[in-house]
């Protein structure tokens, strides 16, 4: 089981200090997500950053490209420090491209998927990818709420792991607390994105700690790598 904190709702105006906290906190992955104002109506950072807090963390950079263009991103942020790098399902015809991409740098590949868009999408690549990103909010934006209406997607991504004995994880990301946590566990989550819950709790350790046990004991990670 993974539990990853999402780097965007840490401190923009200290995100070394941000990066340095998570190393400590027992997580396993730093999610990063990068925002280009298009294809969500939000900018975040980019490779600069990540490669300025590389050497802060040995924790799993988890990259979440929320890119009309992430061909030209690809090489920046594997030199940045990029442990996977997760492009979006909604660009349909340049994914196959893109995970190849991602693999040829020598990066592992993800995919995530936006609430609206069915997972039927999605499958034709689960053979191809380390990780199914599903969206739990509308991307752009941390601190949202939890969408219920995807958990449907995190039990047919489960089931579909399970019929055809994949290895990929199954990350869930936005609005993710312990109580979310909880319920995507059930559903077959392995893998849990969270900001919010996580930064902003007094403790990050505390959280962590806690988060870990609460998927654990619904469930999570029973199946998958890492595990
Ligand atoms: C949303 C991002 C998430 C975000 C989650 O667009 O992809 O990774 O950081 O933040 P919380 O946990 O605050 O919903
Ligand atoms: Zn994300």
């Amino acid at each position: 089981m993974i539990i990853a904190p999402s780097l965007l709702a840490g401190n923009h105006a200290e995100f070394g200090r941000a990066a340095a906290r998570a190393d400590r906190s027992g997580a396993d992955w730093l999610h990063l997500d990068i925002m280009d104002g298009h294809f969500v109506s939000n900018i975040s950072f980019g490779p600069q950053v990540v490669k300025a807090i590389r050497p802060l963390s040995r924790l799993f950079f988890d990259v979440h490209l929320m890119c009309s263009r992430p061909e030209i991103l690809l090489e920046p942020f594997a030199e940045a420090g990029a442990d996977e790098i997760i492009v979006h399902v909604e660009l349909e015809g340049q994914v196959d491209s893109l995970i190849w991409q991602v693999r040829k740098l020598g990066k592992k590949a993800g995919l995530a998927i936006n609430p609206p868009t069915p997972i039927s999408l999605a499958r034709p690549f689960l053979d191809k990818i380390d990780a199914l990103l599903i969206m739990t909010v509308n991307p752009g934006f941390g601190g949202q709420e939890f969408i219920h209406e995807t958990l449907p997607k995190v039990q047919q991504a489960a089931e579909w792991r399970r019929e055809r004995q994949g290895s990929y994880h199954i990350s869930v990301d936005g609005g993710i607390n312990f109580q979310t946590a909880a319920e995507c566990a059930r559903a077959g989550a392995d893998t849990f994105v969270a900001g919010t819950s996580l930064f902003g709790a007094r403790s990050l350790k505390a959280a962590v700690k806690r988060m870990r046990k609460i998927a654990r004991a619904n469930g999570g990670g029973l199946a998958g790598p890492g595990a």
